[in-house]
C-alpha cells in the first residue's frame, strides 16, 4: 500500500520540483519504489529526471482507469524510481467535478493497490497555483509537504493553501495529513533566512521539519543536466540536505504505517 505525498503550493519558484525530484530520488535510493508524478504542464520535474514530454498527456487515462500507472511510467537512471512524466495542456482533462471526484478515487485506489514489490511512495510535484491540478494532486494523497521560500513574505498564501487541504478532506471524508513545511533556499549566511525560519517556526512550531533545504547552485545545475542531485554532485550541501530531508519524512511515514523494518538508513 503506496503512500501518496503531494508537494504543493501556489507560490511560484519555492523549489517545489527541486524538492520533488531530489526526495523521490533518495527515497528510492533507500531501496523504496518510488513513482514522481509531474502534474505541472510546465514539466520542469520530468526534464529533472532526464524525460522527455510525451506528445499528449496520458493522465485522462489514468484518471477513467483505462490505463495502468506501471504502462505509462517510465524508468529514469534511479533504479526503483519512476516517473509519469508531464506535458503542455495537462490542465484541460483534470478541470472537471468527475475528475477530482471518480478519477481520483480511482487513480488512488490503483496506488493502493500496488504490491509493495512495485509501489512504495508516490511524491506529486504540483504546478504553482490552487487550480484544478492541485485540487486533484489533494483529492489522490495522504499528506502535503509545503516547501516555504526562506524571504519576505515567506508565509503569506499558506492559509490558502491549508484551507484547500481542508476542503478537500471535507469533500472526501478523511483525513490528509500535514507532512510538514520545508525551509527551502536557505542561506545561513543571510540574517532575513533565520529570521523567517524563525517565524515560521514560531507559528507552526509542530509541522516545520527541522532540515532547512540549503540553497546550493548545485540543485538548479543538476536539473538543467536532467539528474537527480544524488547522481550530480552527492557530495554537495543541496544532496545533503535532501538526504536529511528525506531521512525526516521516512521517519514520519515509518511510524505511521509501520515500515521501518523494510527502510535502509538513507545514508548507507
Ligand atoms: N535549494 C536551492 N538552491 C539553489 N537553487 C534552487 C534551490 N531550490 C530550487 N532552486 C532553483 O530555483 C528555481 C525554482 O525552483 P523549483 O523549480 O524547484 O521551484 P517550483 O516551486 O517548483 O517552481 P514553480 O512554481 O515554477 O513550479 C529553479 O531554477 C531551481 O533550480
Ligand atoms: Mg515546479
Amino acid at each position: 500500500m503506496a503512500r501518496v505525498i503531494a508537494i504543493a503550493s501556489q507560490k511560484g519558484g519555492v523549489g517545489k520540483t527541486t524538492t520533488a525530484v531530489n526526495l523521490a530520488g533518495y527515497i528510492a535510493l533507500a531501496g523504496h519504489r518510488c513513482l514522481l508524478v509531474d502534474l505541472d504542464p510546465q514539466a520542469n520535474a520530468t526534464s529533472g529526471l532526464g524525460i522527455e514530454s510525451p506528445p499528449r498527456s496520458h493522465l485522462p487515462a489514468l484518471l477513467d482507469g483505462t490505463l495502468d500507472w506501471n504502462e505509462v511510467s517510465e524508468e529514469t537512471a534511479i533504479p526503483g524510481l519512476r516517473c509519469l512524466p508531464s506535458t503542455v495542456n495537462l490542465e484541460v482533462p483534470v478541470a472537471t467535478a468527475e475528475a477530482r471526484g471518480g478519477g481520483a478515487q480511482r487513480l488512488r485506489q490503483q496506488w493502493l493497490d500496488a504490491p509493495p514489490s512495485q509501489l512504495d511512495v508516490v511524491i506529486l510535484d504540483c504546478p504553482p497555483s490552487l487550480g484544478p491540478l492541485t485540487d486533484l494532486a489533494l483529492h489522490v494523497a495522504d499528506s502535503v509537504l509545503v516547501p516555504v521560500q526562506c524571504e519576505y513574505f515567506a508565509m503569506e498564501g499558506l492559509a490558502q493553501v491549508l484551507e484547500l487541504v481542508r476542503r478537500a478532506e471535507s469533500s472526501l471524508e478523511r483525513k490528509i495529513e500535514l507532512e510538514g513545511l520545508v525551509l527551502t533556499l536557505f542561506s545561513p549566511e543571510v540574517d532575513l533566512c533565520h529570521e523567517v525560519a524563525e517565524e515560521v517556526r514560531r507559528y507552526f512550531p509542530e509541522d516545520t521539519l527541522d532540515t532547512p533545504v540549503l540553497r546550493d547552485p548545485a540543485l538548479a545545475e543538476a536539473a538543467s543536466h536532467g539528474q537527480p542531485i544524488c547522481l550530480y554532485q552527492p557530495r554537495s550541501a543541496g544532496a545533503w540536505s535532501y538526504l536529511n530531508l528525506t531521512k525526516e519524512v521516512l521517519e514520519h511515514e515509518w511510524t505511521e504505517t509501520g515500515t521501518r523494518a523494510r527502510c535502509p538508513d538513507p545514508a548507507h
